[in-house]
């Protein structure tokens, strides 16, 4: 298994490239499978959640080819529900994706239920909810989602999700694209990403509305057909190498980003005492000066993300003052804050709330990758500690940062990889 070598306290400086974005990605690529003719998907980060959906695809008949790095041309017209490779799906969690997909194109899913779970609970209740509001029985039994469309179509209906949810909402959406009538979502979610994979979708001939705002409305096609298009560029990737440079000091541009997506990333970092300068289609971030303490809630779009709570957490434990985080989201996304103890973060966490005690420095530690964003904010704090860092577990890290070290390496970090050639291959964990 690789382990990442950090040698902290260097400033970062330099320029670099945000990939397309995962949460777009995981969804958009499941969503080629309703469409019959070829998808042209540009901007898909070189991640192995995006490998693994690709791979099942093409284990359940898409023919498949990259065209160059991040693009892929799809083409699902003789996929056939019956070939599904039930180990690959268990092992993350955007499988759940397939659900809709199945249904909208066979009117039948079977599909196994995403996997393990890093921080609490994740049930797929709101997923089941839009599936039968649009007709379909559904029932999970032994580990596998079974879901039925009567008479292979399903209906047009209207959904109020209980809990605003981005997977529910996507789900929904990818089943209803081809239902008889009119859906629609209430208190739907409202990530980019949302608008990412309607935008996707109505390029591909789909009528769905409203993407972006808490009700959708989606107008069922009776088919969609093969087009271009390109990911958005990943927001949470971007907001941890704002966090990165906020850590360490110094002053990176980031390019290939919607700065209007990283409005809350960039409020919260100017509050700390960072520089965020925004332009077209990059910001620079730049510090020079003490952090100060900022207090932090995690909420669904446009709110602080969650999946930058990790980050902006560690940012804060080198901050001046007492800072207080309160998670949102997820009922138990703290686990990392273990790790970051070793390296002399003074937290206390309890239940959703973590009350941070800024300290001068951090010092180096060998540490885990418990989960994708803590494995990202351990690396961050190595690279702002004093000493070595050694990051274990780094494989869930590249399940969703594409070339995480080589682009720190190119902005100046002292990162480096370790292979270990004779430990055993563990299979990855499921989740992200
Ligand atoms: N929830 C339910 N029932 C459901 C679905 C969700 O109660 O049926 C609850 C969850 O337990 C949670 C909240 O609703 O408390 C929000 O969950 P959501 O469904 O929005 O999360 P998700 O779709 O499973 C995606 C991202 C996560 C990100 C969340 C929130 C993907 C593959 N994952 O998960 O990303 O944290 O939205 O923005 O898109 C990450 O990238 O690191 C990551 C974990």
């Amino acid at each position: 298994m690789d382990k990442y070598i950090i040698n902290g306290g260097k400033p970062l400086y330099g320029e670099i490239e945000i990939s397309g974005a995962k949460n777009a990605a995981v969804a958009v690529i499941p969503a080629a499978l309703i469409v019959e003719g070829v998808c042209r998907i540009e901007n898909i980060p070189q991640i192995s959640d995006t490998d693994m959906l690709l791979t099942i695809l093409s284990e359940m008949g898409a023919e498949v080819r990259y065209i160059n790095r991040s693009t892929v041309e799809i083409d699902c017209t003789d996929i056939r529900a019956d070939g599904a490779p039930y180990d690959l799906m268990r092992k993350i969690r955007a499988s759940y994706y397939l659900i809709g997909a199945m249904l909208g194109r066979f009117g039948y899913a079977k599909t196994t239920m995403p996997g393990g779970c890093n921080f609490g609970v994740r049930p797929i209740d709101q997923h089941i909810k839009g599936m039968t509001a649009l007709g379909a029985t559904a029932e999970i039994k032994g580990g596998f989602v079974y879901a039925q469309a009567p008479e292979g179509k399903l209906i047009g209906s209207k959904i109020y999700l209980d809990k605003i949810s981005v997977g529910a909402t996507m789900n929904t959406m990818i089943a209803a694209v081809k239902a008889r009538g009119k859906t629609t979502i209430e208190n739907a979610a409202r990530e980019p990403h949302i608008v990412d994979l309607a935008n996707f979708l109505n390029s591909m001939g789909a009528d769905i509305r409203g993407a972006g705002t808490d009700t959708i409305k989606i107008y069922g096609v009776e088919s969609l057909h093969g087009g271009t298009y390109a990911i958005i560029p990943d927001q949470i990737e971007a907001g941890t190498y704002m966090a990165a440079v906020a850590a360490t000091g110094g002053e990176v541009r980031i390019k290939n980003v919607i700065p209007k997506h990283l409005d809350c990333i960039s409020a919260k970092l100017r509050e700390m005492g960072v520089d965020v300068d925004e332009y077209e289609d990059s910001v620079v971030v730049r510090r020079t000066s003490p952090l100060h303490r900022a207090n932090v809630k995690t909420q669904p779009y446009p709110g602080f993300p969650t999946d930058m709570q990790p980050q902006i957490s560690t940012v804060l434990c080198i901050a001046d003052g007492t800072s207080v985080v309160t998670e949102g989201v997820w009922d138990n996304r703290y686990k990392y804050i273990s790790e970051l103890k070793k390296m002399g973060a003074e937290v206390q966490v309890d239940g959703k709330t973590a009350v941070i005690e800024g300290v001068p420095y951090l010092t180096g530690a060998p540490v885990l990758a418990c989960d994708l964003r803590a494995g990202a904010a351990v690396c961050i704090a190595g690279l702002c500690a004093r000493g070595e860092t050694v990051v274990e577990d780094v494989i869930y890290i590249e399940r969703g940062y594409e070339d995480f070290v080589g682009k720190l390496r190119s902005i100046g970090a002292d990162i480096r990889i370790e292979t270990e050639p004779d430990s055993i291959e563990i299979a990855a964990p499921v989740i992200v």
